[in-house]
Parts: C-alpha cells; structure tokens; sequence
C-alpha cells in the first residue's frame, strides 16, 4: 500500500517575477500549452497515488479553487452544443476518488511557513510536497518524478528530496545539499543551507520542487524563526531534520523546467507544445522554420 496520501501544494506566493501576468492570479495557473502548470502538479501526485490534495492558498487563490471545483454553466454550455470531447476535458481536470483541501496561508511568510500551514490536515504522517512552478517532464515509459520518490520512500522509509546539479555559479537561487554517496540516485544528505554563494556552496546539488517529507519537519518548522530573505525557509527546517533523522538526497529521471522564471516557462511551453498531439506536427514545423531564419 502507498504510505503517502497526503500532498501539500504551496500557491501562496508572490509570483513577482512574472509580473504583470501574476497580479491578479496565482503563477501556477499559467498554462503550458492548454493546461495549467497545478494541473499538471496535480496530475503528477495523483499518479503517485495520492489522494488527498492540499493547498495553502494565498490572496490570489480563487482561479485554483474554481479550476478544480465543478464548473456548472460551462458544462450545461458545452453539453446544450454537444460538445463532448470537450465536457470530458473539463470533466476530468480531478479524478473522483480525490480529495481538495484549501488552507489560506495568512501572509507570504516563506515556503517553511506555507508548509507548517498543512500541519492540521497532514497530522503525523509522512506526506509530500510539489511545487507547481518546478515543472517536470519524464520521458514515456519513465515513471512521473513524485512517483519515482514515493516508490524510493516505500524502500528506504526516510525523507526526501528531489535534486539535480546545477552550475556553480547558480547556487544563489537553490537550497544546496552536501551530501555522502548512498546508492544509485540516492545520496544521505548532511547538510542543506538556502541560496548559498557560489564560493560558498557546500556543493553544486540543488533541492528542485518535489520532496517527500516526515511529519516530524512540523516541529522543526515550529521552532524555527525567519531565515534568509526574512522568511520561514522550508531548508531551515530540513536541515534541522536531517540532525535527527535520515534525509535523502534523490537524483530524479526526468527533465525539470524552472517555469517560475520567464526563460524557464518559455522552455517548457516549446517542449510541451513539440509534444502536445494538437500541436506537435505543426509547431515543429514552425520550430525548424524559425531555426532556418524563416519563422512563418
Ligand atoms: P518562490 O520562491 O518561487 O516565490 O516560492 P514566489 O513568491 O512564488 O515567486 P517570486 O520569487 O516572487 O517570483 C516557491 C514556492 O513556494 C510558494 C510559492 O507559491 C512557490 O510555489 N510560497 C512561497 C508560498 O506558498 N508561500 C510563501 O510565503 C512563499
């Protein structure tokens, strides 16, 4: 049986490097292609095996909860014109079996706190975290990224964290793990620290969006006070947790967008859309025009 049930989805953020687009809704609905980047978040820890989806929502939060609540007028709409492929598509956006849990997170007081605000639903059970900007593709027949974690999980028991090496001088925008080797994608982590200088990073493997954690990360959380940036930083948190219990460092099999970033987001829409089987065909065409210097 999958230990993990329970995921946390932390949408509380500012999303300022994507201003203007993110003033009045949340960057994690920003589509890539014709789906919303939570969407596919959410799909990831639905193929996992989770069924308990939890939120912490910030002041922008109603186009996540509408997206995934039931959507009455469209689908009499789509239904008086007969448009069933369509009426699935939105049908479909969550199984049944799932359940949508929505926490305001008070103020954005930094990802460790958006997390500690699940602590009254996740209880003490291991659970996981998806950061829907971080948005991961795998290649077909490769399990999706969580579920490679929750699979590991179930084998060592212990937390842990996705990560990939990235160039030195781009540690200032990671938490980076010094880390022992372990076994084959695995590495026993022994520090983490938040965004540190280039010349002062313990290493080059940088924590990207997907971790599975112990309940335990809750009292660290608690104790904690605000960290770099004058936020509660997640990192602080599992850092104090790997004094106390195993934490893994996890290299994942797949490729990872950094859509909360323009470069990033415009990357996994050319990816996606190469992919996508309305677009593909076309936008390939498009791709190689543009490459030749044509463009049309
Ligand atoms: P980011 O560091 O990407 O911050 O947060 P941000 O505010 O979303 O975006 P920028 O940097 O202003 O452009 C990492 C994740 O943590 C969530 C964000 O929603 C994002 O998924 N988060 C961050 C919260 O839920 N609450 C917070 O207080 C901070």
């Amino acid at each position: 049986m999958n230990q993990i049930r329970k995921a946390v989805f932390p949408v509380a953020g500012l999303g300022s490097r994507f201003l203007p687009a993110t003033k009045a809704q949340p960057k994690e609905m920003l589509p890539i292609v014709d789906k919303p980047l939570i969407q596919y978040a959410v799909e990831e820890a639905v193929a996992a095996g989770i069924t308990d989806l939890v939120f912490i929502t910030g002041r922008n939060k109603r186009a996540i909860e509408d997206h995934f609540d039931k959507a009455f007028e469209l689908e009499a709409e789509l239904e008086a014109h007969n448009k069933q492929a369509l009426l699935e598509v939105v049908r479909n956006v969550i199984p049944k079996n799932v359940n949508c849990i929505y926490i305001r997170q008070p103020a954005p007081l930094g990802l460790g706190h958006a997390v500690l605000c699940a602590r009254p639903i996740v209880g003490n059970e291991p659970f996981a975290v998806l950061l829907a900007d971080d948005f991961m593709d795998t290649a077909d027949g490769v399990a999706p990224v969580l579920a490679q974690m929750t699979q590991q999980y179930e084998f060592e028991r212990a937390s842990l964290l996705a990560v990939q090496d990235v160039p030195r001088e781009n540690t200032r925008q990671y938490g980076i793990v010094s880390a022992s080797p372990y076994r084959d994608r695995l590495e026993l982590a022994a520090g983490i620290v938040e965004k540190p200088a280039p010349d002062k990073a313990p290493s080059t493997l940088a924590v990207v969006g997907r971790y599975v954690l112990s309940a335990r990360i809750f009292e660290f959380l608690e104790q904690l006070g605000t960290g770099a940036g004058g936020e509660i930083q997640l990192t602080d948190g599992i850092a104090a947790l790997l004094k106390h219990e195993r934490v893994l460092a996890y290299r994942y099999d797949g490729q990872r967008y950094d859509c909360g970033s323009k470069l990033g987001y415009l990357k996994a829409m050319v990816a996606m859309g190469l992919k996508h089987p309305e677009t593909g065909p076309d936008f390939a065409a498009y791709v190689a025009g543009v490459q030749a210097g044509g463009g049309k």
